[in-house]
């Protein structure tokens, strides 16, 4: 069956809707309803959602609510929270969920409660994690754990970093957080530079325990280890797991005891709160990371209940969608104005990226619309002396998400208010710019106007909450999750697979070989083969 998406009755409605609207300026919409800003809110959870510079009407959104019905939205959505196997490339459940539901909830795949296993491992991850904050977990030598260095690449790597930036506030300063992923060597280096190994402690987080690149630092962690402490039991002391793989953990030599485990049916990008959390837990206190929990759980109940018109994820979804397929809108702007977000858009590029950069659908077909939108982004004000210039006056349409924070972490005044004036500036120029009537009634010299003019009808949603706390940060990484999931069901694609990283994997075996003379060159194209040569004459 043929996905027919762009056959929908809301579908050809909104094409529609965007070509007798598409010359509307969002300095129009405020004209014509100059109470949008108040009308266009959220306020759920928490969060202060402000989607009213957008380039939509009540009809536009009204289109895309009947959009998300026509692709049973409700009905998916029912799916995944009850554990039926929507990963159905994979043949998987996908309940990410279900890692921050409470201990009182359940919900049963193959007839098991799975939120049972979570709080099981939960508890094994508290013990341990206050075994090394407390200095009872020692070393090889006696001495305590002081360095703790994460080892994982993707969703292993990218939910651990960005965590530990975001809220660094509230770790542990006694102790020193790393993290290696690249398969460059330097990264390894650098990692452990100044560290001494008997104070170390690497967890080799990895849900196949098969990945070259973790594999590969694994094993250098461990001679970089047995280099200084000489004796195998060492490992058992210096290295644990965070894995679903038990049989290669010990395959490894790291004792199964201090093996954390998941499933399979939590997604390496949607994985932070699983086991792969164990670094984040360590650095903040099981109390804090109960806290982060918690946001999380908050924020999957309000896409879980809230209906489509009051449901955050799915809005942001549905302007994503509208842009994405209607503007041609390319790309989509993460502006976090919180300096210890600096990871989260690197964090959402994987979250976002490997979940609906697909061109087949989950029936089998190409698609013959666009799909996922690249994610990019740097922390307010940073961006603004970067590349805000071509946001405000480039060619390209770039829709910007905006998250900002009432209180700063630091009393610093008077810092925050300017953080959160530009933050709040930007949104405002973006939306409605300047005229070039405004530019020339400054008295600005006549050639110069043109170039002073900002067009504005740059469409921007603003995120505002209290302050960056675990539960916040919770919050606002699962309402980015429920958008992936509501525009991989419009979409109609998988977001939870990620088969287009295996072919360049696949080929870097074969080219390994070739590199250490273990197998002959093999027949590449002109250009793969010159470059092999290329790289041999060293
Ligand atoms: O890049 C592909 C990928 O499979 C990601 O989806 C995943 O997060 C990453 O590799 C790491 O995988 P693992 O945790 O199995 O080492």
């Amino acid at each position: 069956m043929k996905n027919g998406l762009t056959s929908l009755e809301s579908w050809k409605a909104l094409d529609k809707h965007y070509q007798e609207t598409r010359k509307t300026s969002i300095r129009e919409l405020f004209r014509q309803d100059p109470l949008r800003g108040n009308s266009l809110t959220l306020n759920a959870e928490g969060i202060y959602f402000d989607y009213s510079k957008h380039r939509i009407t009540g009809k536009t959104l009204g289109l895309l609510f009947k959009l998300a019905r026509e692709r049973n939205l409700e009905a998916r959505r029912a799916a995944m929270f009850s554990g039926e196997k929507i990963n159905t490339t994979e043949k998987r459940a996908v309940l990410h969920i279900a890692l921050r539901a409470p201990v009182e909830a359940s919900i049963v795949v193959d007839g098991v409660n799975v939120v049972e296993q979570v709080h099981e491992v939960l508890g094994k991850m508290q013990a341990f994690a206050e075994k090394v904050r407390s200095g009872q977990w020692t070393g090889h030598t006696g001495k305590p754990i002081r360095n703790i260095v994460n080892i994982g690449i993707g969703g292993s790597d990218l939910g651990p970093v960005m965590a530990f930036e975001a809220l660094r506030n509230y770790s542990m300063r006694e102790l020193t957080f790393r993290f290696v992923s690249n398969i460059d060597g330097s990264d390894f280096a650098e990692a452990v530079q100044g560290l001494d190994p008997a104070e170390t402690l690497f967890i080799v987080a990895s849900k196949t325990f098969t990945t070259l690149e973790t594999m590969t630092n694994a094993l250098t962690a461990r001679a970089w280890t047995l280099k200084a402490l000489g004796d195998e039991t060492a490992i058992q002391k210096h290295f644990v797991a965070l894995s679903t793989n038990e049989k290669e953990v010990a395959k490894f030599g790291i004792d199964t005891r201090n093996m954390f485990g998941f499933w399979d049916w939590v997604g390496g990008r949607y994985s932070m709160t699983s086991a792969i959390g164990l670094s984040t837990m360590i650095a903040i206190g099981p109390e804090h990371y109960r806290q982060m929990l918690h946001g999380f759980h908050k924020m999957d109940e309000h896409f879980r209940t809230a209906p489509l018109e009051k449901n955050i994820p799915v809005i942001m979804a549905l302007l994503t969608v509208w842009y994405n397929n209607f503007f041609n809108a390319q790309t989509q702007a993460v502006l976090p104005y919180e300096n210890y977000l600096k990871r989260f858009p690197a964090y959402l590029q994987q979250m976002t990226m490997e979940s609906t950069g697909k061109y087949i659908t989950l029936d089998g077909h190409k698609v013959d619309y666009q799909t996922g939108p690249i994610y990019w982004g740097e922390p307010g004000t940073n961006g603004q002396h970067s590349f805000y210039q071509l946001i405000h006056q480039g060619t390209k349409l770039i829709p910007c998400d905006f998250i900002g924070f009432k209180k700063s972490l630091h009393d610093l005044p008077p810092h925050q208010d300017y953080l959160m004036a530009n933050m709040i500036a930007q949104g405002e120029a973006l939306a409605f710019g300047k005229t070039a009537d405004e530019v020339a009634a400054e008295g600005v010299d006549e050639k110069l106007v043109p170039h002073k003019v900002f067009e504005g009808n740059r469409p921007s949603s603003t995120f505002l909450l209290d302050q960056l706390s675990p539960e916040n940060l919770g919050k606002l990484v699962a309402m980015y999750e429920h958008s992936v999931f509501v525009q991989g069901v419009i979409w109609g694609v998988n977001p939870f697979d990620q088969m287009g990283v295996e072919l360049g994997k696949v080929l870097a075996q074969n080219i390994i070989a070739e590199l250490q003379g273990e197998t002959k060159p093999s027949k590449h194209d002109s250009s793969t083969n010159a470059l092999i040569q290329a790289y041999l004459r060293k």
